[in-house]
């Protein structure tokens, strides 16, 4: 049970904000397309990073990322689904405000975090649907954002999983319990309905994909997302 008081605390500060995930844009347009997102409302622009390997799937990597940062004016929330996040994020760095690395690969998960503290960025922390959460609960004091995936990483377009919810609130307990301060992201499925039900929940970042950049009035569904 969140007893009245944290849950207060859990919310208290924490603005919500507009992710629109740029794997669902027109790739024959990106500039064009961000702008246009931007335009909408966007606060930042989520970027999905695949190698093929953590996920099934490859999206894009460095230079994609440096050609985005050129032309926009949002930070970009950099999400890598890749097998070697401590190998590679030195390359993002330059570009991009935050970078979001898996808990499930095999690596040096807490240098990692520091490591990206230590370069400037903030850092984040995701968990996909099956993995426990207790998994990433040694590791919530150093970072600035949690990440909890609502579709099993890999692709845009997948229902929400409602289940994950359990994971939203539970992290929202801690922070308060724990006096931390990171923000707690939801992504994957999430649309007016299920952004809802995800601050509700406690979430406050909210990445989406679909429903924005395929809307046929994105700015009318990032209000509609907000509220
Ligand atoms: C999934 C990605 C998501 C995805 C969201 O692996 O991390 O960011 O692109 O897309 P929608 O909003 O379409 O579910
Ligand atoms: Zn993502």
């Amino acid at each position: 049970m969140i007893r009245a008081k944290e849950k207060e605390e859990s919310m208290k500060s924490k603005p919500i904000i507009l992710a629109p995930s740029v794997l669902a844009c027109d790739f024959n347009n990106i500039e064009a397309e961000c702008q246009r997102i931007e335009k909408a409302g966007a606060d930042w622009l989520h970027l999905d990073v695949m190698d093929g390997h953590f996920v099934d799937n490859i999206s894009f990597g460095p230079p994609i990322v440096e050609s985005i940062a050129k032309i926009a004016t949002v930070p970009l929330d950099t999400h890598l689904m890749i097998e070697r996040p401590d190998h590679f994020f030195p390359r993002f760095l330059p570009h991009v405000s935050n970078i979001t690395v898996h808990v499930e690969p095999h690596y040096d998960v807490g240098d990692t975090l520091k490591r990206i503290r230590e370069a400037g960025a903030t850092c984040g922390l995701a968990i996909s649907p099956p993995t426990p959460f207790e998994k990433v609960e040694p590791y919530l004091d150093q970072i600035d954002l949690l990440l909890v995936m609502t579709v099993n990483p890999g692709f845009g377009g997948q229902s929400f999983m409602e289940p994950m919810m359990a994971k939203v609130k539970r992290a929202a307990l801690l922070r308060a319990q724990l006096g931390l301060d990171f923000h707690i992201e939801v992504d994957g499925g999430i649309n007016p309905s299920t952004s809802a039900i995800a601050r509700e929940s406690g979430a406050n970042v909210l990445v989406a994909g679909t429903s924005v950049f395929r809307a046929q009035d994105a700015a009318l569904e990032i209000k509609e997302l907000r509220e």
